[in-house]
């Protein structure tokens, strides 16, 4: 985690991009936020929150379901917001498809990869 709690107080745009599994984030990416508490205690008990840097700090987070219901990425930005929040990423965009299910169904999506496009240009502009 050392190299990860680095590239996070050092980086100003952060991507999460996962699949929905069983209503939320993967546990690979759940593993990860769940390290950052380490940046919760620094921001909210030490009021020490990482620096906002000259750019400022965003974040951007994709995901995509094989269902039609929304509760998955509505859990998913829960704990997206949570943990932007905590490492001092103050606004973060989203961007999530349904009915995205079978191998390399989302390069057949009419918007998904021109919106991701255009979600990362922005991200960096
Ligand atoms: C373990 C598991 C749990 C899943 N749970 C959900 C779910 O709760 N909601 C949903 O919309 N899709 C669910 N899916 C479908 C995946 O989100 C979908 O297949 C996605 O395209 C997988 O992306 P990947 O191929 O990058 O893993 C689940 C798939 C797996 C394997």
């Amino acid at each position: 985690m050392e190299e990860v709690y680095r590239a996070i107080r050092e980086s100003d745009r952060f991507i999460i991009s996962s699949p929905i599994f069983f209503f939320s984030l993967t546990a690979q990416i759940k593993a990860l936020i769940d390290r950052c508490q380490a940046f919760w205690c620094e921001k909210y008990l030490l009021k020490k929150p990482v620096p906002e840097g000259p750019h400022g700090r965003k974040g951007l987070l994709m995901m995509v379901g094989g269902m039609k219901k929304e509760i998955g990425f509505q859990c998913g930005d829960a704990t997206a917001t949570a943990f932007f929040r905590t490492i001092n990423v103050p606004a973060h965009e989203t961007i999530h498809y349904a009915s995205v299910d079978a191998q390399g169904a989302v390069s057949e999506h009419p918007t998904a990869l021109k919106d991701a496009y255009e979600a990362g240009k922005k991200l960096v502009s």
